[in-house]
């Protein structure tokens, strides 16, 4: 069985996306008041929408299945055909969306390489933005993400990139799958991190653990564009409630706890460390380790899953506890032992 990690079962590192609903969780979801959403009916939709919102200080808020969808929905209501999007060559809205914007929305990206710390050069992102010229795409969009690469970007370079956004007419859309990540790790409120932008995508399916479901957040009449375009990508879907349960029990149980993957991320970067393993990190719930040839099946072997490349990336999130960690050390070590005595 995958989980429940550290009781002698699988480990599972590939991703925050792996969690099971918990019981507490599952119940939630059972016990949802339903309605048909198409038709606005859905209660427990309609209540986490409206505390979203809230909670995020945005009008209105919509839910979508995935993240995936949740942000291509906001392309289509920021940009129309011809339209141009400014974004980081990491970033999930560019590099690993299928290449959505372009195949659905008839949008053209603006690949802008990223910087060490996640963010975007300003110079050059201001140098990008093409002038009113039949030649070019109309650049209407900075697409930015928070964390990236489990990076948590603060406050300063938002208002500074949003300042330079707003001087240029371009609107802002933020992907903030892993948004509370970012938060905890800043110790501010998500909102603030919010603030400025005219959509952001929260998913509840990565470190906050429910089965699926992303929020976009925006003014109404952008949530009123993006309503259309979920129609069109078929993500209207009838009695959600059931997903937006979950996702309620997650802004509840599941934002606060995100410290622990955090703490176990870096318990597992000052190990593999400490193993002489080559380590980045870690970023929030995220380290990346230089692996050697052989270290992705050692680890396998010892149930523990990962993605493997040489720059592995292993994420923590609720189905990994301390112990869990501690297994992983313990093949890391046993790994770097064995290849010790191979040189030797
Ligand atoms: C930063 C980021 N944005 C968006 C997504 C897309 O989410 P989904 O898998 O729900 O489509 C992911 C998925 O991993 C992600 O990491």
């Amino acid at each position: 069985m995958i989980g429940d990690s550290g009781k002698g079962a699988l480990v599972d590192l590939r991703s925050d996306t792996v969690t099971r609903p918990s019981a507490g969780m599952r119940r939630a979801m059972m016990e949802a008041e339903l309605g048909d959403d198409v038709f606005g009916d859905d209660p427990t939709v309609n209540r986490l929408q409206s505390q979203a919102a809230q909670l995020l200080g945005f009008e209105h808020a919509l839910l979508f299945p995935s993240g995936t969808q949740s942000n291509l929905a906001a392309l289509m209501s920021h940009c129309g055909r011809g339209d141009e999007y400014l974004v980081g060559q990491e970033a999930h809205t560019y590099r690993y969306e299928a290449g959505g914007g372009a195949v659905l929305g008839s949008i053209q990206p603006q690949p802008l390489a990223n910087r060490a710390d996640g963010t975007l050069d300003l110079a050059e992102l201001e140098a990008a933005i093409k002038p009113d010229d039949p030649h070019f795409a109309r650049t209407r969009l900075l697409a930015l993400e928070n964390t990236i690469g489990g990076k948590a970007i603060g406050r300063r370079y938002f208002d500074e990139a949003l300042s330079l956004a707003r001087r240029k007419g371009l609107a802002a859309h933020l992907d903030g799958a892993r948004l509370f990540n970012a938060a905890v790790k800043l110790g501010v409120p998500a909102k603030e991190l919010c603030r400025g932008f005219d959509t952001v995508s929260v998913c509840l399916s990565k470190g906050l653990g429910a089965p699926a479901g992303t929020l976009l957040l925006g003014s109404e009449a952008l949530i009123h564009k993006a309503r259309r375009a979920r129609k069109i990508l078929g993500g209207a879907m009838r009695q959600a409630g059931i997903v937006a349960a979950a996702g309620l029990y997650a802004l509840e149980h599941n934002v606060a706890r995100l410290a622990q993957d955090h703490a176990n991320a870096e318990r597992l970067a000052v190990g593999l460390r400490g193993a002489g393993f080559d380590v980045e990190g870690p970023h929030t719930n995220m380290v990346f380790v230089t692996a050697p040839p052989g270290f992705a099946d050692h680890l396998v072997n010892n149930e523990i899953l990962v993605l493997a490349g040489p720059r592995m990336r292993l994420v923590t999130h609720l189905d990994v506890n301390a112990a869990a960690i501690d297994r992983v050390l313990a093949a890391a070590r046993s790994f770097a032992s064995a290849a010790a005595q191979t040189r030797g």
